[in-house]
């Protein structure tokens, strides 16, 4: 069983790759940040304010516990058809609104939501308490901001995926004219404003110890994805 666990910031193709990744060697894939995008697209839906200056931690803390143990959240980590579902329904566009982008690191930011949601992601990654879709036989790639550092540090493989900040702001700004110009967007996330306050929550922007640095400033997808295959075949 390998775990390859991947961390950065956004504007680095993490989730492609990592999704990519998982589908070269038949593991599972975990993206944890829809688990966050799933948890405040609830508490939106559930009507929690979360545009208050003071949030109210202990009710969104109480709201999201009930999304993941009354049963209505669930994840597929099928890298081919990966989703997330709410009583059994896909809210998989929903949690890419601009509405969830801009709350997320509201309630990502509040210890007792990250400790459950950590403690549902080591479960999925050892695979003891998998969605009903779970198969992790021969590994898992998990993908996130905390995945090297808090949530798996024993990983077999532990990659910190970054670029140079200029890259990362032209690929941002490419993605936002893209969203903007698209049918139905769904509206400009201020990636920057968000990765500013995650960072204040997790570093995913300097690479913890043993953690490898791969910078994909000057690589294209099919090379930054062979360097990580490279990684994992040297870690079997
Ligand atoms: O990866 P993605 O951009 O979809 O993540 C959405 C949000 O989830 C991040 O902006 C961050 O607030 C939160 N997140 C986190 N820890 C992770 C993954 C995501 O706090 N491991």
């Amino acid at each position: 069983m390998i775990r390859v666990a991947i961390d950065g910031p956004a504007g680095v193709g993490k989730s492609s790759t990592s999704k990519a990744l998982a589908k070269y060697f038949g593991f599972a894939y975990l993206d944890t940040g829809a688990m966050y995008r799933a948890a405040t697209w609830w508490c939106l839906n559930q009507g929690v304010d979360l545009d208050a200056e003071q949030p109210d931690a202990d009710l969104i803390t109480a709201t999201v516990g009930r999304f993941f143990t009354d049963d209505h959240f669930d994840i597929s980590v099928d890298p081919d058809d990966p989703d997330v579902l709410s009583d059994g329904e896909s809210i998989a566009e929903e949690i890419r609104s601009a509405e969830v982008s801009s709350h997320v690191s509201v309630v990502s930011s509040i210890p007792s939501v990250r400790r459950l949601l950590i403690a549902a992601q080591r479960a999925f990654i050892a695979g003891e308490d998998g969605p009903d879709s779970f198969s992790n036989g021969a590994g898992i790639v998990a993908e996130g901001r905390d995945i090297t550092t808090v949530v798996a540090p024993d990983a077999e493989v532990r990659v910190l995926l970054t670029a140079r900040e200029e890259v990362r702001a032209q690929r941002r700004a490419a993605q936002s004219a893209q969203s903007e110009h698209a049918e139905g967007g769904v509206g400009v996330d201020d990636v920057a404003a968000r990765d500013r306050a995650d960072s204040k929550v997790t570093n995913f922007l300097s690479a913890a110890d043993g953690v490898t640095t791969v910078d994909n400033s000057d690589l294209d997808f099919g090379e930054t994805l062979d360097v990580l295959v490279k990684l994992v075949e040297d870690a079997m």
